[in-house]
């Protein structure tokens, strides 16, 4: 599938669309934090460090607070996104990073690749200003994460005239642990792999239907489509909720620490 650039951009307009999708995982029955797992694999020993697609900063708050000795710049392509996020932040794309070659110590790209259109040019971008030896550290999703969701949100679309039109998963599968591995064994020698797996309960429908419609930028459908969509979504919850007390689905994300 090709990234939309325009849509993507939309839905990250401003933080809204991701604190909605990322407090879904309040609802995780362990104690698993990506936060604080990402920091743990990220050598000590960094001076500069790029939080490439930062977001609203979650990761770059967390290794700022933790190595007060480390210099660590958040870097998104959407200006709204880094509105929060205190300086040394800078709005650039993952595919043409303003920094020298060999210039930069470490460098994040977390659960940002499947928006960039040209993957393989981020990756060179990331070679590039990373000097010999530095560490890459990227995270994603593997191909069948949340898959419980995306079958119910499937079913919804199917009901829709030309569901074969829509895809709910979008972009995700343009950069996914089925294709991942491939990329950045082109431009790195060493790529660790660290999957976790997750088990989410979510105890009511609202908190699912506000992750579907945070991803509504996304989705190339019209409106009348869209909401159809939503309804039968709301429906096909409904149904579930009145024989059990929680949804369930299991997250499932890789990490990748590339040298
Ligand atoms: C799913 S969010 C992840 C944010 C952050 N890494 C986190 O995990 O909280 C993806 C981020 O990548 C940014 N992004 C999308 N395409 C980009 C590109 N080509 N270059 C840089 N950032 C990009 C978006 O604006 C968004 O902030």
């Amino acid at each position: 599938m090709v990234v939309d650039v325009e849509r993507t951009m939309e839905n990250y307009r401003d933080a809204g669309n991701l604190k909605t999708r990322v407090g879904l995982f309040r609802f995780r029955r362990d104690d698993f934090d990506p936060v604080e797992f990402a920091a743990g694999l990220l050598p000590r020993d960094l001076g500069l460090i790029l939080d490439v697609g930062a977001g609203y900063g979650r990761y770059t708050r967390r290794l700022r607070a933790d190595r007060p000795e480390a210099t660590v710049v958040a870097v998104d392509k959407a200006p709204g996104m880094l509105a929060e996020v205190p300086e040394p932040a800078m709005t650039a794309d993952a595919q043409a990073i303003p920094y020298p070659d060999g210039g930069v110590d470490g460098l994040l790209a977390l659960h940002m690749l499947y928006h960039v259109p040209d993957v393989a040019a981020a990756v060179a971008e990331f070679r590039r200003v990373l000097q010999t030896g530095g560490t890459l550290l990227v995270a994603t999703n593997a191909a069948d994460d949340m898959d419980a969701l995306y079958v119910l949100w499937r079913k919804a679309i199917a009901t829709l005239p030309e569901a074969d039109r829509y895809d709910p998963r979008g972009p995700l599968p343009h950069f996914d642990s089925a294709n991942a591995p491939a990329l950045l064994k082109a431009r790195f020698d060493t790529v660790e792999v660290f999957a976790d797996t997750g088990p989410v309960s979510v105890p009511e429908p609202e908190p699912l239907i506000a992750y579907l419609r945070s991803a509504r930028s996304l989705m190339d459908c019209t409106d009348a489509v869209y909401e159809a969509s939503m309804l039968a979504a709301e429906r096909l919850l409904a149904e579930h909720f009145a024989s059990h007390t929680t949804f369930d689905f299991t997250k499932r994300l890789v990490f990748y620490r590339c040298r």
